[in-house]
């Protein structure tokens, strides 16, 4: 295949054999092919279309190009480094195979505005599987909730048992971060997909190109409304890593619950065999990895959008060959972002909870102080008197290593003289959560109705 520059007109010395590789992106933009083929349909398309080009010159394009997805499909295509990128390769390939007809591909294009359609093309995929997952995770969540919607465990603030809540409840908790998140995509890929093509180099061409049509082929909404803009801004990239990186952020923060929960002094959940690994010096070792693995790819994916971040802070307009940076973070984002997923999506439907242990955990602690207060209050106390009443009642309690559920009613009334007999009532764990009992509360009753609506928000927008 022939390996001349396609710029290499002006130039009279060849390039030095380090720069060329240096500069070359061919190792990684290769991956981009099938959409750098989709994009030069269609702007061959347009072009015809627009008697730029001839109708046979289009036809045998296209199929020159149809036969380039083949070859790449079946691993049979020379990438060359010589050839710098995915674009310059398959055009190369191209005209090697159909000769002049090949050579007007690139009327009316330059590869500034051919690499920013191209990367939204594959991004625009990319967004859809993430959403898909994130979605598959979603029900897996919702399904744990069902099952689990009575299940009681302690509810913690600063990490200190702060009041009891249902373990569905806390499964919801996670879905409304996921809900949010998939919403965070939906808006980037809504923003994201306006055409590039057109722009050229930088600032449009003087052919009469169709860029409303080229948009329409390629499913865009509508072209970029302006050519610098087009060939130089990466924001939808950052937009992009930035929803990644807070999706990512709150996986580390369920992987940092499933590590605390399934370890022995909590016990609060096993995770199944498949979804841990042992160690090669402790025998008695079941490593929650999966759940320690994501929360520390979080990292490397916060870490992508501050480089993207800073590849675009300063640069001036337009196009800058600093932009050939912003793929390898991208790829990795989402490589990462759909392993984590995936692996959260397969995890958790196998989580067994140990029911047991989380009520004994929520037995300790007064989780149920709060409710103490409550009960005092509908009685008649001021809020921050029944507060300060039943601190001395826990204060006894950590004396004598005891529930305020172990104190009799005489030991109560003692700090109280309006506690009666139902004081019990309120000071059980069941009691505490189903009285909680309104939207977004963690009673069972509203965990049940919570999750029938969720349901419904998913169906509504797959
Ligand atoms: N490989 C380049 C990139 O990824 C393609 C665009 C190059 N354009 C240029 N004028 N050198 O950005």
């Amino acid at each position: 295949m022939t390996e001349k520059k396609l710029w290499a007109g002006r130039f009279n010395q060849p390039t030095d054999a380090f720069v060329e590789a240096f500069t070359a992106s061919v190792e990684f933009d290769q991956r981009l092919a099938e959409y750098d083929i989709q994009g030069s349909m269609a702007h061959a398309r347009m072009l015809a279309r627009q008697g730029i080009l001839g109708d046979d010159e289009c036809e045998r394009i296209i199929q020159g190009l149809e036969r380039i997805r083949n070859r790449i499909a079946a691993g049979d295509f020379p990438w060359s480094v010589a050839l710098e990128d995915v674009h310059m390769n398959i055009e190369a390939a191209l005209t090697d195979d159909i000769g002049d007809a090949g050579k007007k591909l690139h009327t009316g294009r330059s590869r500034n505005d051919q690499v920013a359609t191209d990367v939204r093309l594959w991004l625009r995929d990319e967004i859809h599987i993430i959403q898909q997952e994130t979605r598959r995770f979603q029900q897996a969540l919702l399904q744990i909730a069902e099952r689990e919607a009575e299940t009681i465990l302690p509810g913690f603030t600063h990490l200190q048992t702060a009041q009891p809540v249902t373990f569905g409840h806390h499964m919801l908790a996670w879905f409304e971060m996921l809900q949010r998140d998939h919403g965070r995509f939906e808006d980037c890929a809504i923003r994201m997909n306006e055409l590039p093509l057109g722009a050229a180099a930088l600032a449009g061409t003087t052919y009469p190109i169709d860029r409303e049509f080229s948009a329409e082929l390629l499913g865009f909404d509508r072209p970029c409304a302006n050519s610098l803009d087009a060939v130089s801004d990466r924001d939808f990239a950052i937009e992009f890593s930035a929803a990644a990186s807070i999706l990512m952020m709150h996986l580390s923060r369920m992987s940092e619950e499933l590590i605390i929960w399934s370890s022995a002094q909590f016990g609060f959940i096993t995770l199944s065999d498949s979804f841990c690994t042992g160690s090669s010096i402790m025998p008695q070792k079941k490593n929650p990895d999966v759940p320690e693995l994501v929360r520390g790819k979080s990292g490397r994916v916060f870490g992508h959008l501050m480089g993207l971040l800073t590849l675009m802070k300063s640069q001036p307009l337009a196009y800058n060959k600093d932009n050939q940076e912003d793929k390898e973070p991208l790829f990795d984002t989402v490589d990462n972002l759909k392993g984590c997923l995936k692996v959260f999506a397969d995890m958790v439907p196998e989580i067994t909870c140990n029911q047991e242990a989380m009520r004994n955990a929520t037995l300790k602690g007064f989780a149920t102080a709060t409710d103490l207060a409550d009960y005092l209050v509908r009685k008649g106390t001021p809020f921050r008197d029944a507060h300060e009443v039943v601190g001395k009642a826990v204060a006894l309690c950590v004396e004598r290593g005891c529930d305020l559920s172990d104190l009799s009613l005489q030991e109560l009334q003692g700090f109280s003289a309006s506690i009666t007999e139902d004081v019990f009532d309120f000071l059980t764990l069941e009691g505490s959560v189903a009285a909680r009992n309104h939207i977004g509360g963690t009673a069972p009753k509203q965990v049940r109705l919570a999750i029938a609506a969720a349901w419904d928000r998913i169906r509504q927008q797959p």
